[in-house]
């Protein structure tokens, strides 16, 4: 009998936990990440956001799904100050855990306007979020995982990161993916063999930020429940995610 993708997805990552640091995970795709990837592949959860009763919500979930797993939810404003995810990085490492993947999912996006109408604190939170909130956790997490030679991290993009034709009304955000789009093109040719870095644009999935850019038309698209296993195919299966970040890896390795 032919195997499902899920049981040959499961049946590989029996032998291969890992250690996933995702930021953002009180809500939308940070969220269904992490407990897909907790659920069904038994990974440890590091993850963090700034709202503290979604993320006890969220380890008592991740407790229940995979109680061996050593899961760390903290309280983390990653734009705030690099202090805090300096000592972010300081308990990970406190209780032995290294990630094998970031997920840098952590972000914002403006309340819709024209750009010069644009609050200022608005289009600062936007880009202290998005790009100088990644850059933190990449600054404190990379310098753990350079001596092991390996680990993905993974810059969440979006398309407005990439064709900023269709995208009016949020030039803070579009600026800020744009950013993500070129730092992590620069990082890939800093890291050590071994290690690589991807900006991905996730498609558009019904979560708090697509409401609040389209309203009630953001129902119209997939749940992050659904959304996740795309993703998971690009990093999951081992073979998948070689094949797949060896295409990015590559890319980037020519373009220096
Ligand atoms: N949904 C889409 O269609 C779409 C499309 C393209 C790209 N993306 C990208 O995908 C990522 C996730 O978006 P989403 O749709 O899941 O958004 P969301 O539902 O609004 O969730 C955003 C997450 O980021 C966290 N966060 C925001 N600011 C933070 C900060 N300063 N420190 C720590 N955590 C912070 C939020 O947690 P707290 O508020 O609890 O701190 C929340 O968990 C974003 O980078 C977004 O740009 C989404």
């Amino acid at each position: 009998m032919a195997t499902t993708t899920d049981e040959a997805y499961s049946s590989t990552m029996a032998v291969s936990k890992k250690v996933i640091l995702i930021t953002g995970v009180s809500k939308g795709l940070g969220r269904a990440l992490a407990l897909e990837l907790a659920t069904t592949y038994g990974h440890t959860v590091i993850g963090c956001s700034r709202d503290q009763t979604k993320l006890d919500s969220l380890h008592l979930q991740l407790s229940g799904v995979s109680p061996n797993a050593n899961h760390l939810l903290l309280n983390v404003d990653v734009q705030r100050c690099n202090r805090s995810v300096e000592e972010f990085a300081r308990i990970v490492k406190e209780n032995e855990l290294v990630p094998d993947i970031i997920v840098n999912n952590a972000g914002v996006v403006n309340k819709q306007g024209n750009m010069w109408e644009i609050d200022v604190q608005d289009f600062d939170n936007v880009i202290d979020t998005n790009i100088k909130g990644s850059a933190n956790i990449l600054r404190h997490f990379i310098p753990l995982m350079i001596p092991y030679n390996k680990g993905i991290i993974v810059n969440m993009s979006s398309d407005a990161g990439r064709d900023n034709t269709p995208y009016k009304m949020i030039a803070p955000y579009c600026a800020s993916k744009w950013g993500i789009e070129g730092m992590s093109k620069s990082i890939a040719q800093e890291l050590p063999k071994g290690m690589a870095i991807v900006a991905l644009d996730p498609g558009v999935i019904h979560t708090d930020m697509l409401e609040s850019c389209q309203g009630d038309l953001a129902s119209q698209c997939q749940t992050p429940e659904h959304w996740y296993a795309l993703f998971l195919t690009c990093f999951d299966n081992v073979s998948v995610s070689c094949f797949i970040f060896g295409i990015f890896f590559l890319f980037f390795s020519n373009s220096k």
